[in-house]
C-alpha cells in the first residue's frame, strides 16, 4: 500500500473515531453527571482508615503542611515531618504530639535532592515503620523580579513544585506497591488550569504535576494497583503564606474568591484521600468552571479567562514580594 494511502486511511479512522466520540459525548457526560449525583446522594465511598499507618508530609513545617500532618494525625496516622526547615518541622511535631496519641518525628530533608529522599525513607521505616501516605506538599511560588525572574529562581520553582515529585515517587512507591496499598496526595494549584501571568514557572510546574498524577493513575491500574490512591488537590489561594497574602491585597485576588484557610483545605484533602478521590478542587465550583472553559478554543480560552481577570493580572506587575519590600517574608 502506498504510503499516501495508508497516511489516508489513517486521517479516516480518526476522523470517524472522532465523530462516535463527539456523538457519545453527550450520553458520557449525562452519564458521568448522573452517576456522580447517585453517588453524592446515597453511595458515597466510605472513607478508608489510617488509622497506624505511616505518613510522610514534605513542607510539613508551615501552611497547609503542617494543617495536613495535624488532620493525619487526628485520624491516628503516625508523622514523618519533613521539611528543609527543620524548626518548622519540629513545631508541626510539638503540636502532634500536644494534641494526639500517634508517633511523630521531624525530618530535615531538601525534596530536589533524591538521595536525600531516599536516606529520608530508610530513616523513617526504622524509626515509625514503612509509608503508606506520601503528601507532596513542599512547594515555592517567588516573585523577586515580576517582569524578568532570576534563572536560578524559575529554576528552583520548577524543581521543587514539580521534579521533587518524581523522586519522592521513585523511593516512596515501591514499598507502596510491594505492599499493594497506599495513597499518594500531590497539593498542586489552580494555577496549574487558570494560568497565572507573569507566574508562568509556577503555573507550568503545578500543571505539570496534575498532568504527572494523571499518567501515574493510569499506570497503576495497568498494573491492577487499585489500592494505590492518587488525589490532585487543586486549591485557590489559601490564607497560608505571608507573600501570597500580599499579593492577594495587590491584585484583589480574594474579590473573585476568599482566600482558604490551611485548616479548611487539611479537612477536605484528608477526607477526600480517605475516600479515593481523583482530583479536589478548592472551591468545588472551579472544578465545574475549568471543565467549561476548556471546552472554548484555545483563543476564546485566553479572551475568557482575561475577560474574568485581566486587570488584576496586570496589577500583578506592580507586585512587591515582602523581601523587596525590605520586610521579613517570615
Ligand atoms: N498558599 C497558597 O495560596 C497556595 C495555593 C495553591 C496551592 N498552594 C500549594 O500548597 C503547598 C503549600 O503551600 P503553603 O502556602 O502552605 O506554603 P508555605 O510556604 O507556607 O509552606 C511550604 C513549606 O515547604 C517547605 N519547603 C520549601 N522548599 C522545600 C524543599 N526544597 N524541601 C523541603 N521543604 C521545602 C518550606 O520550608 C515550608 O515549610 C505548595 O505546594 C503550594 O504551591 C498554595
Amino acid at each position: 500500500m502506498s504510503e499516501v494511502l495508508r497516511s489516508s486511511l489513517v486521517k479516516l479512522q480518526a476522523l470517524i473515531g472522532l465523530i462516535g466520540l463527539v456523538a457519545l459525548t453527550p450520553l458520557l457526560v449525562l452519564a458521568a453527571i448522573l452517576s456522580r449525583l447517585i453517588a453524592k446522594l446515597c453511595c458515597r465511598p466510605k472513607p478508608k482508615s489510617i488509622e497506624g499507618e505511616v505518613a510522610v508530609v514534605t513542607g510539613a513545617g508551615h501552611g497547609l503542611g503542617r494543617a495536613i500532618s495535624l488532620e493525619l494525625a487526628k485520624k491516628g496516622c503516625h508523622i514523618a515531618a519533613v521539611d528543609i526547615n527543620f524548626p518548622g518541622a519540629e513545631g508541626t511535631v510539638k503540636q502532634i504530639q500536644e494534641n494526639y496519641k500517634v508517633r511523630a518525628k521531624a525530618y530535615k530533608a531538601n525534596v530536589t535532592n533524591h538521595r536525600e529522599l531516599a536516606e529520608l525513607n530508610t530513616r523513617v521505616v526504622g524509626d515509625l515503620g514503612p509509608v503508606t501516605v506520601l503528601v507532596n506538599n513542599a512547594g515555592v511560588m517567588i516573585h523577586r523580579n515580576i517582569l524578568s525572574p532570576d534563572p536560578a529562581e524559575v529554576q528552583l520553582m520548577i524543581d521543587v513544585n514539580l521534579t521533587s515529585h518524581f523522586w519522592t515517587k521513585m523511593v516512596f512507591l515501591p514499598p507502596m506497591k510491594a505492599l499493594r496499598r497506599g495513597f499518594i496526595v500531590t497539593i498542586s494549584s489552580l494555577a496549574g488550569v487558570f494560568p497565572l501571568p507573569y507566574s508562568t514557572s509556577y503555573t507550568a510546574s503545578k500543571a505539570g504535576t496534575m498532568a504527572h498524577m494523571r499518567a501515574l493513575r493510569m499506570e497503576l491500574d495497568l498494573e491492577k494497583q487499585r489500592d494505590i490512591h492518587v488525589t490532585t488537590v487543586l486549591p485557590t489561594f489559601l490564607r497560608t503564606n505571608d507573600e501570597v497574602t500580599q499579593m492577594s491585597n495587590t491584585i484583589g485576588i480574594d474579590e473573585l474568591y476568599p482566600l482558604i484557610s490551611g485548616e479548611e483545605v487539611a479537612r477536605r484533602v484528608v477526607d477526600g484521600m480517605l475516600r479515593g478521590e481523583h482530583e479536589i478542587t478548592l472551591p468545588g465550583l472551579a472544578a465545574v468552571l475549568y471543565r467549561l472553559v476548556f471546552l472554548l478554543p484555545a483563543d476564546w480560552q485566553v479572551r475568557m479567562i482575561l475577560l474574568l481577570s485581566g486587570k488584576r493580572f496586570k496589577e500583578f506587575t506592580n507586585f512587591r514580594s515582602p523581601e523587596e519590600c525590605g520586610e521579613s517574608g517570615r
